[in-house]
């Protein structure tokens, strides 16, 4: 049976980064499941829908194939072939997968694909509902959290280094919308597992906050 380790929690509390970090360490594949709510949101994007309407963004769901390649480099996303894995990083795409997850059918749509993955590889997969929902037999649960001024500072400065021109006060904004959004819809809502192990990082550096992870996974296996 494979080894699945799962990490939810709100936007910017740094899932990514220091899941792909734990994974490489474990020798384990990181899967981030953001990225096929992203990359369904783009889709409608380009389409020219608006991504809260619910309908318009079901109708493309025939449309879309999804595959995940993993690299050494991390995750790759393909939407109908097309490597994405950049497009669907824009404050837009965060905008639009925000709202199209909250569509039960595109959750449905979803969800195979990451149990497939999940029965196939030991792994880290990072999301807002793995061990509610996905993986809810998963080894090792843990929810990763920060204060919202945490997250928006960590995000901004990521947003800045790669050249945008927003405002901390926009990023903050976002964020508290977002996460409103992903704790109050009615499927699949953020929220920590019962088993699931807490990990507040606000006052964590990077590397205190991968030994507080790394911890808890060496407790649990
Ligand atoms: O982790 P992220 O910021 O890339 O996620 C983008 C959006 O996708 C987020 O606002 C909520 C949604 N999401 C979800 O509903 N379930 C997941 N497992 C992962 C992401």
């Amino acid at each position: 049976m494979s080894v699945n380790i799962a990490i939810d929690g709100p936007a910017g509390a740094g899932k990514s980064t220091l899941a792909r970090k734990a994974a490489e360490k474990l020798g384990y594949i990181y899967v981030d499941t953001g990225a096929l709510y992203r990359t369904v949101g783009l889709y409608s994007i380009r389409k020219g829908y608006d991504t809260k309407d619910a309908e318009k963004v079901i109708s493309t769901l025939d449309d879309i194939d999804i595959k995940l390649g993993f690299t050494d480099e991390g995750q790759r996303v393909y939407l109908n072939g097309e490597d994405v894995s950049e497009a669907i990083r824009t404050p837009e795409a965060s905008m639009g997968a925000s709202n199209v997850s909250a569509v039960p059918k595109v959750r449905e749509f979803l969800f195979d694909l990451q149990k497939q993955i999940a029965k196939n590889n030991d792994c880290l997969m990072d999301g807002r509902d793995i061990g509610t929902v996905v993986l809810p037999d998963a080894q090792v649960k843990i929810f990763l959290t920060a204060s919202p001024e945490t997250r928006a500072k960590r995000r901004y400065d990521e947003l800045v280094l790669k050249g945008s021109d927003v405002t901390y006060q926009e990023v903050l904004d976002d964020l508290i919308k977002r996460d409103y959004q992903d704790t109050h819809r009615e499927i699949a809502p953020l929220k920590a597992a019962d088993d699931a192990e807490i990990v507040d990082t606000s006052d964590f550096t990077f590397d205190e906050s991968l030994d507080a992870i790394l911890a808890v996974i060496a407790k649990k296996l």
